[in-house]
């Protein structure tokens, strides 16, 4: 294959870092807006300031809330349905309170409005900013249409462990990859933040230390040492809070080493504002602070009223302990008035921020123009394509040639399951909008392939008889070729949906083996919330497609995937486990002191009377191994590419400098695709011991089959740094290795020196 060459493409990751090279909007001192505040803060009576904290959901008769708003009892209400129930709201606030002041009305826009964009960990696998910048933007666009000035999102919990629910709603297991995606979605929620009615107020969420659940069940415990707080978890937030100007921060459900998030004054004020500077506003999670006496933190409500106010948190979530309890805490002295009036401050600055003084109306023809516009459909069908993986394709069934397949078989429970395919957290997108792969397999290539549709399973629990099965058997082996749809509904990942096993649910293992026993070719799409464990499903398919819960446009990007209409080139955002007892199993892990070798002995070569020591004392398990079944950043294309000629501008770097890393990559097949190039470094020694690999830096790459180009990483050693063990953040010169390559376990090190 002749090669050609094109001109160097510098690629920055200095801008790829975190994209928010602009001073943001969104949350810049002005001073006039502080004089109102201060007005209006001198004209509010206790209750009224009280009235500021309180955030209520949404009664379902509006009318019902008319009183709590006159009386100037609430400050921002979640779960306004439409824009005529916000305006209302606003109306009851604005025009018949003693003061006018308008609420903030808020909803989880969690992964678009009503055009509903890929789950967040689908878009993590896009490796694309731009485009989840893009979807963000969309979502505030119509959700600021229906009223809602403030959305929960983005969530920013590093989730290493597929068994939590909630790895769906995050960017996956890497701090870098989180910090770019949050930085993303908070860029596109605020767009040209103060002054633009589209600005969606961002909430960077849960802070923090959420995913780290002790055994991935929600809600437990985290156990999470300062530092790698500093080094892992709190990286993403401050990104999103310091560089992009989140308007707005949400705190976490978890006691973090006995402190719950909810009452931890370090966490919120030592961090959060003096540390980062942050001058937005803080809320609880839903309850979190009643919830401290649930912890066993707090006494009673008052007490987790007094403890949450007093570490900061301004803004209190449907518990109703602020509003019961804080007159008389100040009464009793145990909380003080200004205390009070630090977090009514905070929460008219957003109110100002967001314009709902000078207007808090939304005009409500306004979303029967953007709902599902072109454009935002067109997003979201791009990002359901980048969001597939492409794990395996054996004789390279895939992509189908439509002129070679006159009959195709489609079963499984999610072929045609518009609800569950837009996946957790969806509570405006409507199903009737949603594409799904049936519907899109027989509107585009219904005209030329016969379409057999015969699911066997109703859902993924379901369980088929051995006569079901072998019917489905006979009726594939009529076919050219078997798509088999298969997965976890919504329901089965996101909040409080947590699972100890992680195998494909019901008879859809068996359903698999059913198609492969046809000896036709057969193509697996899952749907899901979470890495699942597939290791024994891959012999039962040729081609495997990871979409996550590709959202309302799902059908139309897979179908173009699956027909080679474009090339998969997501990658994974998380480790995928061989079995859950590997969990938690991530790439960027320490190397121990005894670092597995690879070879170990496993259980099935076991000899029986073996001596203690004759397996060999290494970090990996008899049974399972060391290795993951799919590691980060792993993608396949339906093209082949090749890295090579990996240069160094220097061999030793001042910490000052910027490395340029550069590289050749090739699209060395037959079909034009992109590439996810990544740069990994690793400090080899350290004050503490450090991961064996950290992602700095990727790329997406175009190339047309038989293209080569030259590609540069410039990466500033400032970078590297991380928190030592003196608990300062700094680059430690030393050895270092890094590699280009496209997942997180290929290509080779090149070594490199800081001093
Ligand atoms: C939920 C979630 C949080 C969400 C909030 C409001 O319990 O933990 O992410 O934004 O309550 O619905």
């Amino acid at each position: 294959m002749k090669l050609k060459f094109s001109l160097l493409t510098a690629l920055s990751a200095a801008l790829l870092a975190a994209g928010c090279s602009t001073s943001p909007r969104s949350s810049q001192y002005d001073p006039e807006t502080e004089k109102k505040i201060e007005n209006l803060l001198g004209q509010m009576t206790l209750e009224e300031k009280i009235g500021q904290t309180n955030q209520l959901s949404c009664y379902f008769v509006p009318e019902e809330m008319a009183q709590v708003l006159r009386s100037g009892a609430v400050g921002s209400v979640l779960n306004a349905l439409t824009p005529e129930v916000a305006n209302q709201l606003q109306r009851y606030a604005v025009e018949e309170s003693r003061l006018g002041i308008p609420i903030i009305i808020s909803r989880d826009v969690i992964h678009g409005y009503k055009t509903v964009f890929p789950i967040p960990l689908g878009q993590a696998a896009t490796f694309d900013p731009e485009l989840v910048e893009q979807g963000a933007r969309a979502a505030a666009v119509e959700a600021t249409a229906a009223g809602i000035r403030w959305t929960f999102s983005p969530m920013l919990d590093i989730a290493r462990d597929p068994r939590w629910g909630r790895i769906a709603e995050g960017s996956g297991e890497d701090p870098y990859l989180t910090t770019v995606m949050g930085a993303a979605m908070t860029r596109g929620y605020q767009g040209n933040g103060i002054g633009d009615p589209t600005c969606m107020a961002a909430c960077a969420k849960h802070f923090v230390g959420y995913g780290a659940a002790e055994g991935g069940r929600d809600y437990n415990s985290t156990n999470i040492p300062e530092r790698l707080l500093r080094n892992v978890y709190l990286p993403p937030f401050e990104e999103s809070v310091r560089n992009c100007g989140a308007m707005t921060v949400m705190t976490s459900f978890n006691d973090n080493d006995g402190v719950p998030s909810t009452a931890n004054s370090w966490l919120l004020k030592q961090v959060l504002r003096d540390e980062w500077g942050f001058d937005g506003m803080v809320v609880t999670d839903w309850n979190s602070a009643g919830e401290l006496i649930a912890h066993g933190f707090a006494a009673d409500e008052a007490d987790a009223a007094r403890l949450s106010l007093t570490a900061g948190v301004d803004m209190d979530m449907m518990s109703h302990t602020y509003f019961n309890h804080i007159a008389d805490l100040i009464r009793d002295g145990k909380v003080s008035e200004k205390q009070l009036d630090d977090a009514v401050r905070n929460i008219l600055r957003l109110k100002f921020r967001l314009g709902l003084f000078d207007n808090p109306y939304v005009d409500p023809e306004l979303s029967t123009r953007v709902n599902y516009c072109e454009e935002h459909l067109a997003a979201a069908r791009r990002c359901a394509l980048e969001s597939a993986v492409l794990l395996q394709n054996e004789n390279r069934v895939l992509p189908f040639d439509p002129s070679k397949i006159k009959r195709l078989l489609v079963t499984g429970p999610l072929a045609d399951a518009p609800y569950e395919q837009m996946g957790t957290w969806t509570f405006d997108g409507e199903a009737s909008h949603t594409v799904t792969p049936l519907a899109a397999l027989r509107e585009t290539y219904g005209d030329r392939i016969q379409i057999d549709y015969e699911p066997v399973l109703a859902y993924s629990r379901d369980t088929a008889t051995p006569a079901e099965l072998a019917a489905l058997t006979a009726r594939a082996a009529r076919a050219d070729a078997v798509l088999v749809v298969v997965g976890e509904e919504a329901i089965l990942s996101g909040e409080a949906h947590c699972l100890g096993d992680l195998n494909l649910q019901g008879s859809q293992r068996e359903l698999m083996a059913a198609a492969r026993r046809s000896g036709k070719p057969v193509a697996t799409i899952i749907m899901a919330g979470r890495p699942l464990t597939i290791a024994e499903d891959l012999k039962n398919t040729d081609a495997l497609l990871y979409a996550f819960h590709p959202g309302t446009m799902g059908g139309p990007a897979l179908v173009d995937l699956l027909f080679g209409v474009a090339s998969p080139s997501g990658k994974t955002p998380v480790t995928f486990p061989m079995v859950v007892g590997q969990i938690p199993i991530h790439y960027n892990h320490n190397m121990t002191g005894r670092p597995a070798a690879g070879t170990e002995t496993l259980l099935k070569d076991t000899p029986v009377g073996a001596g203690q020591t004759s397996l060999g004392c290494t970090s990996f398990l008899l049974d399972a191994g060391f290795h993951p079944l799919y590691p980060f950043g792993y993608g396949l294309s339906y093209t082949t590419f090749e890295y090579d000629e990996i240069a160094l501008d220097k061999q030793e770097y001042a910490a000052d400098d910027t490395i340029r890393v550069s590289f050749r990559l090739s699209n060395t097949g037959d079909r034009d695709a992109t590439e996810v190039a990544q740069l990994y470094v690793r400090d080899l020694v350290g004050s503490i011991t450090r991961p064996v690999k950290e992602l700095k830096a990727f790329a997406r790459i175009d190339l047309k089959a038989g293209e080569s180009r030259r590609v540069e990483f410039e990466l500033p050693v400032g970078q590297l740094a991380f928190w030592g063990l003196d608990m300062q953040k700094r680059v430690e010169p030393g050895a270092f290795q890094l590699w280009v390559a496209g997942d997180s376990n290929s290509g080779e090190p090149i070594p490199f020196n800081v001093k």
